[in-house]
């Protein structure tokens, strides 16, 4: 899909359909949209007052007919909404939602955009132009590599329409980032979607190389017997009953201004969850070549900054290995060393992201980083907690989770604070070892936070939980179903605001 910008007025634009918005509590026209109407005769008013059933409502839409009149073959009228209520989180919705009923609109190959809704003053015309970019390139990202019949979208063109060179080149700016934001989103997506047969540890690390190569990034991967020296014994003890030997990557952004910040970004890389010798059942399997989302998340996060270049030190660290049941897995009864010396004993081979994670972290703290966040699909009990559509946050820096937060809200994104308690220890307790690597069947998203924070020494550690949020089952707002990308939205933007 190809998303350019014009400078031309709306009775100019050569297009088959025009996208024009009305507010639903104003539905006065803007001096572009009254040129775009007399030229019609009156046309748009007409629809507007006398047409039943166009209100104006949030995504209500109306195509009108131009008569030839214009170079535009016909008009989509989409419905505002209420114009207090019109954030740009509410146009990337909309512009997926218009492109999706455009596209399956027959003939539909040229879009033109107004930069719908601006005229609200909620947002000015480089994020408004960002939003509908990013609305039409989510709703058209389709998981397809692998179909003889690929579902190609119909509609080759878009062009956001401005009516001022100053306009024109804050639109062209907002398009860039959407752009940038949603390829890294698309690789993120491909990745998490690609089957576990050919993600494995292996194959993922030479991803990570190769877009290391691409963009300048400092790259290092590490193999079973530098891991075994490097003490990374809990993440080995969960991918020691796989076929495919374990690598943990480490890529790095560095400026080429002083850094005012340095952050570490840590995904979850279990390339399958198979649960090991805690076996899952078939159905919660069915899903688990997307337990690398976590890794897939911070590489697209790092790909997105690269482009971005901003003034901050960015760090991605993967911890890859497949959790299988064999007769060389890790057992329960099992006690591991972690890397920071603490010992563990395995109490359910299924609660295996902790472990990898508990030595990624401790090799984080010694990047002496400002902050640290990891992204995993950690827990089912965050899934029960908070949704599909809602990632679970929690760490030890309320400033930092608020900040996250917010970022989130901008971005359409949520997220949802889940508490963690310094006695929530008591539910690691263990007869044999420091802690076990689950607790009871309560609170089971914040006791696997507290798990984590027995290997980070950082004051500034977040922890996300992603196991609802990182693969959907029904499409939502302007995403589709399977991988979302979520939280490359927002934690590039919380970077890029530092
Ligand atoms: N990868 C799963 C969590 C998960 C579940 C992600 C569903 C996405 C969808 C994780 O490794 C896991 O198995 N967690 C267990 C922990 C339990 C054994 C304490 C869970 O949530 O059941
Ligand atoms: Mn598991
Ligand atoms: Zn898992």
């Amino acid at each position: 899909m190809d998303i350019s910008v014009k400078n031309q007025e709306l009775t100019n634009a050569l297009c088959n359909a025009l996208v024009i918005g009305v507010f639903e509590d104003d539905k006065t026209l803007t001096q572009s949209q009254k040129k775009l109407d007399s030229s019609l005769g009156g046309l748009i008013s007409d629809y507007i007052i006398k047409k039943e059933g166009f209100k104006g409502k949030f995504a209500d839409s109306e195509i009108v007919p131009t008569y030839l009149k214009i170079p535009s073959d016909k008009i989509m009228l989409v419905g505002l909404g209420k114009k207090k209520e019109f954030t740009n989180t509410k146009l990337v919705e909309l512009s997926a939602k218009v492109i999706k009923q455009l596209d399956k609109t027959l003939n539909v190959k040229n879009v033109c955009f107004e930069l719908l809704g601006v005229q609200s003053g909620n947002f000015d015309t480089q994020k408004c132009a960002q939003a509908i970019s990013e609305g039409i390139l989510i709703a058209t990202y389709d998981f397809d590599k692998y179909k003889s019949k690929k579902s190609n979208s119909q509609i080759k063109k878009v062009k956001i329409t401005t009516d001022n060179t100053k306009d024109e080149k804050l639109a062209k700016a907002g398009v860039n980032c959407a752009k940038i934001i949603c390829s890294a989103m698309d690789f993120t997506k491909d990745l998490i979607n690609e089957p576990a047969q050919n993600a494995t540890p292996e194959a993922i690390s030479e991803i990570a190389k190769n877009l290391g190569t691409d963009l300048g990034l400092e790259f290092s991967v590490y193999n079973k017997k530098q891991l075994q020296q490097m003490n990374f014994n809990t993440f080995l003890a969960v991918g020691q009953g796989s076929a495919h030997e374990p690598k943990f990557i480490h890529l790095a952004y560095k400026p080429t201004k002083k850094a005012k910040k340095k952050i570490v970004l840590i995904g979850k890389g279990i390339t399958f969850d198979s649960g090991g010798l805690d076996i899952k059942p078939a159905n919660s399997m069915l899903t688990m070549k997307t337990d690398m989302s976590g890794c897939a998340t911070v590489l697209g996060i790092i790909q997105a900054i690269a482009a971005l270049k901003p003034d901050v030190e960015v760090h991605a660290l993967s911890a890859l290995c497949e959790n299988m049941p064999s007769g060389t897995s890790y057992k329960q009864g099992d006690i591991i060393t972690a890397k920071n010396g603490k010992t563990i004993e395995v109490d359910n081979t299924d609660a295996e992201g902790r472990l990898t994670l508990a030595d990624v972290l401790t090799y984080a703290d010694e990047l002496e980083a400002d902050e640290i966040i990891d992204i995993a699909t950690l827990t089912g009990a965050c899934i029960v907690a908070l949704g599909q559509n809602i990632t679970g946050i929690m760490g030890n820096n309320p400033d930092t989770i608020k900040k996250i937060i917010q970022k989130g809200k901008e971005c359409g994104e949520a997220l949802w604070e889940l508490p963690i308690f310094d006695d929530m220890q008591d539910m690691l307790k263990s007869d044999v070892a420091d802690m076990r690597n689950t607790g009871s069947r309560f609170a089971g998203a914040s006791v696997a936070g507290r798990f984590l924070q027995n290997f980070t020494k950082s004051k500034n550690w977040v922890h996300l939980d992603i196991a609802g949020t990182a693969f959907i089952d029904k499409p939502y707002r302007e995403l589709n179903k399977g991988a979302t990308g979520v939280l490359i939205r927002t934690l590039t933007n919380h970077i890029m605001s530092m």
